[in-house]
């Protein structure tokens, strides 16, 4: 299954992605520069993306804590979630998020391979 990752930069990655990942981990582990201070524990909002409308009511509703927690960050609007909170299924394949640009790490981390 994939994802499409459209950086603040404006380029646009389609990774592959395991079924059961949090797409901020998806993000990370091919080496695009994600912040995700946490690692994933709803406690920062540095990996706050944009979801593509389309795929709005095919996620899981946030959590009153992601929602806590988005309340803080930049730029907030419908189309906001904490990427680390979504996690990839079937259903998800072909999701796109755009990385808000307060998310974006100054290093890009190194890249690992993410499935086959
Ligand atoms: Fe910290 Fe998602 S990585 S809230």
């Amino acid at each position: 299954m994939f994802l499409t990752v459209h950086m603040p930069d404006g380029s646009a990655h389609r990774l592959e992605a395991l079924e059961g990942w949090r797409v901020m981990e998806v993000i990370r582990d091919w080496g695009l520069p994600i912040k995700a201070e946490c690692g994933g524990a709803c406690a920062c909002a540095t990996c706050h993306v944009w979801v593509a409308e389309q795929w709005l009511d095919k996620l899981v509703p946030p959590s009153d804590e992601e929602l806590e927690m988005l309340d803080g960050a930049f730029n907030v609007d419908e189309r906001s979630r904490l990427c680390c909170q979504i996690i990839m299924s079937k259903e998800l394949d072909g999701l796109e998020v755009e990385l808000a640009p307060e998310s974006l790490a100054d290093t890009p981390q190194e890249r690992i391979a993410v499935g086959g």
